[in-house]
């Protein structure tokens, strides 16, 4: 009984949300961001892909991880949201040669790269991670790119380290990155990733506050997407170009991921 309720419930509610959405909501700009998101998942409308100059200076993965640790990996299938396989192998690379006692992961998804995360950390190590709950598309309080909608609207968050024995070292956090309190873990990690929505205005908030998250301001930064959403590439050409830390972001050859190393 409780079970069908909470279907009405929530299918009721999604349907009101969308006759609001379509009338008096229009007039927001956000919602109608989201309306592009909706047409963009039903493949109508543009998405804002690949338009940006690629400007930041490369470095190749064995110039970066020269002693190649070996590394675990597990769920290798690749799923439309996931890292590439070749990316995943770099990012357990990553976490080997930095050890880092406690990871922030912004944009969980189904859970890959948390779970290879995880299965590379010394003893001990932690992962948080935070995602975007599917219901709450509707409420985000900045502009999303139209091709995250469908990213958002998983199934499960996290699915694919629920259940596994590395699920222990990982904490799941909900909630909007722009609006969530991160002052619990700031100045406590050693390492961030960033692949949470990949508009412009998220990927400069995301990285001002991964700068926050650092220990003593030390650690990496390592985002996704670099080159493939047009958000993450403006953002990061521009932190690049502003005094201050994110001077030394380079990009991975062959891959989207844009890496920064502080110390
Ligand atoms: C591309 S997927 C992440 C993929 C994952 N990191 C991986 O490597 O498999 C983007 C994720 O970010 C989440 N997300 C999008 N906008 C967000 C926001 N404003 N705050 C928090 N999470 C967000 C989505 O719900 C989605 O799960």
């Amino acid at each position: 009984m409780g079970k069908i309720l909470r279907f009405f419930v929530k299918y009721g509610a999604a349907l009101i949300a969308s006759v609001y959405l379509f009338t008096i909501g229009f007039f927001k700009s956000r919602n109608r961001d989201l309306i592009s998101a909706i047409a963009a998942h039903f493949g109508f409308g543009k998405t804002r892909m690949n338009k940006q100059p690629q400007t930041l200076p490369q470095v190749t993965a064995q110039e970066l991880i020269p002693e190649s640790p070996a590394v675990r990996l597990k769920e290798p299938s690749w799923a439309d949201g996931n890292v590439s396989l070749q990316e995943l192998i770099v990012i357990n690379q990553l976490v080997r040669k930095h050890r880092p006692n406690c990871v922030f992961e912004m944009g969980t998804f189904d859970g890959r790269t948390t779970l290879n995360m995880a299965l590379n950390l010394e003893e001990g190590g932690r992962i948080f991670t935070l995602d975007l709950p599917s219901e709450e598309i509707s409420k985000v309080s900045l502009p999303i790119d139209s091709g995250d909608s469908k990213h958002i609207l998983k199934p499960e968050s996290g699915a694919r380290f629920k259940g596994r024995v590395e699920g222990s070292q990982i904490t799941q956090l909900f909630g909007d990155t722009a609006r969530f309190d991160f002052s619990p873990y700031e100045g406590r990690v050693d390492f961030v990733f960033i692949d949470a929505a990949h508009s412009l205005e998220y990927v400069l908030n995301d990285s001002r506050i991964a700068l926050k998250l650092l220990k003593g301001g030390k650690g990496v930064i390592l985002w996704h997407d670099y080159g493939t959403f047009d958000g993450v590439t403006e953002a990061l050409n521009r932190l690049s170009t502003e005094p201050g830390p994110f001077r030394g972001v380079r990009r991975i050859r062959e891959t989207s991921l844009a890496y920064l190393s502080l110390d």
